[in-house]
């Protein structure tokens, strides 16, 4: 495995939609284990491929619990509104406050290419609306409001 270089606020990658992925192959699972072992590296909670500079759409997550991989990840449901502190590994030291779904339903594919769906509240949620939008091309600090230089660590 080898650790990656997060792109930051300003790299045009970030900036893309990204394309599905079409192949499920061992290519895509070394980039997941390298994106996984960034994203730790970083002390990040969550990872999408354009941060590493791929405009495909997966991403890592582990909000303490366990490593979840999503491949094409699509939202199917969205319940609630809450508003809390994010920031972003591309975006180092600045956070801000963004209103987010309660709660969300998933479905991706895991790294076998098997069809899977969860549902998530908390951080967790937050995470993976934060990580999708990254495949949009767009960042946190773009629907922040009172954006501000800190510690918090999200
Ligand atoms: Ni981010």
């Amino acid at each position: 495995m080898s650790l990656l270089e997060i792109k930051k606020a300003g790299a045009p990658v970030l900036k893309q939609k990204c394309v599905p992925v079409e192949k499920v192959d061992k290519r895509l699972r070394l980039l997941l284990d390298d994106m996984a072992e960034t994203m730790y590296h970083a002390e990040g909670v969550g990872l999408a491929a354009p941060q590493i500079g791929e405009p495909i759409r997966a991403v890592v997550i582990d909000v303490g619990k366990e490593l979840i991989e999503l491949i094409n990840p699509v939202i199917t449901f969205r319940e609630g509104s809450v508003k809390d502190t994010e920031g972003c590994l591309s975006v180092p030291n600045l956070y801000g406050e963004v209103e987010r779904s309660a709660k969300v339903k998933v479905e991706f594919l895991n790294r076998r290419g098997k069809k899977q769906h969860l549902t998530a509240e908390g951080l967790l949620a937050r995470c993976i609306q934060h990580e999708l939008d990254h495949l949009e091309g767009q960042l946190f600090i773009d629907i922040a409001e009172s954006l501000h230089e800190g510690e918090h660590k999200s």
